[in-house]
């Protein structure tokens, strides 16, 4: 299988935030942008896998800067690793100002899909390339992260998390 390039994947959804999507102080509300992140993001593993894809685990959220209601939102998500079956996310997420159209960085997220066959069974997805610098600094990272979120979900032994041991090592 051909190694892809992160933009290959880069998703972008744009979208208003109405009344019915926001919480008592008038922001929006967090499980709305979950979902909103969630739906890029499966997208973006799509387009890179060509495969079903399910989330396997939301691995890091960060809700920075709260969203007023009538923002123009923008969810901006691409691969950041490809590993055998599975695929970390990285989702950066824009705030539009009304007047000069500057877009300003709210929140961002990073989340975990893998790639599965018609009864559900991981299966091998192409390799990533990542190109410009800030590609490659998460593409660097995401080995980390996916050892922590195997540790935390108790699929790995925190001894063999090699990597991310060596980051509190040094
Ligand atoms: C995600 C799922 C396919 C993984 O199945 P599994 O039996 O754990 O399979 P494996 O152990 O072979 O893991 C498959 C891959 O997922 C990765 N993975 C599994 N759990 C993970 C976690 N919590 N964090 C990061 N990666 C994880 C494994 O490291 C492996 O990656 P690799 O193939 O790239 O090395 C399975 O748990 C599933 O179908 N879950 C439900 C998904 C779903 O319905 N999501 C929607 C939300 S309700």
């Amino acid at each position: 299988m051909e190694a892809k390039g992160p933009s290959e994947s880069r998703t972008t959804l744009t979208d208003l935030v109405l009344p019915s999507e926001t919480n008592p102080l008038n922001n929006l509300f967090g499980g709305e942008l979950l979902a909103r992140m969630d739906r890029a993001a499966s997208i973006a593993a799509r387009r890179h896998s060509r495969r079903i894809v399910v989330t396997a685990s939301v691995n890091h959220v960060a809700f920075n800067k709260a969203i007023p209601l009538g923002s123009v939102v923008t969810v901006e998500a691409a691969v950041s690793r490809a590993f055998k079956s599975s695929m970390e996310i990285y989702i950066d997420v824009w705030v539009e100002d009304r007047e000069s159209g500057r877009r300003t960085k709210a929140n961002e997220a990073i989340y975990t899909f893998v790639a599965v066959d018609e009864t559900g069974a991981p299966i091998q997805v192409p390799a990533l390339e990542p190109e410009t610098k800030i590609e490659k600094e998460r593409f660097e990272a995401a080995l980390r992260r996916k050892q922590l979120s195997l540790v935390l979900a108790g699929k790995m032994k925190p001894n063999e998390a090699t990597e991310l041991k060596a980051l509190f090592e040094e």
